[in-house]
């Protein structure tokens, strides 16, 4: 749950303000929720404040079972049966952990958490500290921090965080970031670059433009895709990038992560069909309809026109 400070995290790419203004919040003293949508960048900015202040970070992942004695801590009932309650029956939660400790408890999915378990954490914001029954007033080290993170779009599950924590924390908002920190990204983190990534992060962001998707994938799909592109050209002996490789592995790694609208029926897969066949139209074939993209399993499709960038050729280039 601990992560060392210095144990590798990728670097940063980009959000530079943000990571002053984190930075910043947290040497003032301040508790912080970090908003943005999946794979913004969220957990990958904290660990890297952390690492470079020094500080340890607690992860906690919060749900609906994420109740106030699984966040702060419980006395062990057997050892309660044979020595009563007392200190040391009382195992920590991640709460009470970080507070002794001063680290920061990075509570992701915070909308996700029950009002009851957050109502723990309008005291501590407040007061320093919690009294827990039967165990006394635990105060928090002055280096502890709650950061907190939530996808401000996330539908499942959630309630509005209360206007008492809203009003005691600072708030960072993170967004996509331009299409050259996205290929910078998933090159920092798959030390792949060239065609394969400009073509993963180009289709991964299509389908945040594409109006029959309602959620569109993360940087986390280009990552995946690249991966995938690359992995399938290898095992099946290709030199170069073909459509059949690129939709295969397409589908692969973004049909799964995006949100068709609500009242479309048509399918991930068909919508990513079209966003390929707008970056890599199919080669002429009557049985290509374009919207659809037309192969069939088992067809060959043509190699992409060797330098790519023609009027049907490859992936965009930068
Ligand atoms: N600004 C960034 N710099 C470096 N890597 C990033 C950045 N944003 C996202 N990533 C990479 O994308 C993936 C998702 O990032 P993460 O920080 O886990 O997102 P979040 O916590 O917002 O869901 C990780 O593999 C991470 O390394
Ligand atoms: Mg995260």
């Amino acid at each position: 749950m601990t992560q060392a400070p210095g144990s590798g995290p990728p670097p940063v790419v980009g959000l530079r303000r943000e990571r002053e203004v984190l930075t910043v919040a947290l040497d003032a003293g301040r508790h912080v929720v970090i908003e943005g949508p999946p794979g913004t960048g969220k957990s990958t900015l904290l660990r890297a404040i952390a690492r470079d202040s020094g500080r340890d970070v607690i992860f906690v992942e919060g749900n609906a079972e994420l109740t106030p004695a699984r966040l702060i801590g419980q006395h062990d009932p057997s050892q309660v049966l044979a020595a009563g309650y007392t200190p040391a029956t009382f195992t920590d939660g991640p709460l009470l952990e970080a507070m002794r400790r001063g680290a920061l408890l990075y509570l992701e999915e915070f909308n996700r958490v029950p009002e009851e378990t957050l109502n723990v954490l309008i005291t501590l914001l407040t007061e320093g500290e919690i009294t827990v029954p039967r165990l006394g007033t635990v105060r928090a080290s002055p280096q502890f921090r709650l950061i907190a993170a939530m996808n401000p779009f996330d539908a499942v599950g959630t309630a509005r965080v209360s206007h008492a924590i809203a009003d005691r924390i600072c708030r960072v908002v993170l967004g996509y970031q331009d299409e050259a920190a996205e290929r910078a990204i998933t090159t920092a983190v798959t030390g792949l670059s060239g065609e394969p990534v400009d073509l993963a992060v180009a289709l991964t962001r299509a389908t945040r433009a594409h109006p029959d998707v309602r959620m569109g994938s993360s940087v986390r799909g280009s990552i995946d895709l690249v991966l995938l592109l690359t992995g399938l050209q290898r095992l099946r002996g290709h030199s170069s990038l073909d459509r059949d490789t690129a939709r295969d592995a397409t589908h692969a790694a973004l049909s799964g992560r995006i949100r068709i609208a609500d009242g479309c029926d048509r399918t991930p897969e068909s919508v990513l069909d079209e966003i390929l066949n707008g970056l890599w139209p199919a080669p002429e074939d009557p049985a290509a309809d374009g919207q659809q993209g037309g192969q069939q399993d088992g067809e060959r499709p043509g190699e992409r026109p060797a330098g790519g960038g023609g009027k049907a050729g490859g992936p965009p280039r930068a």
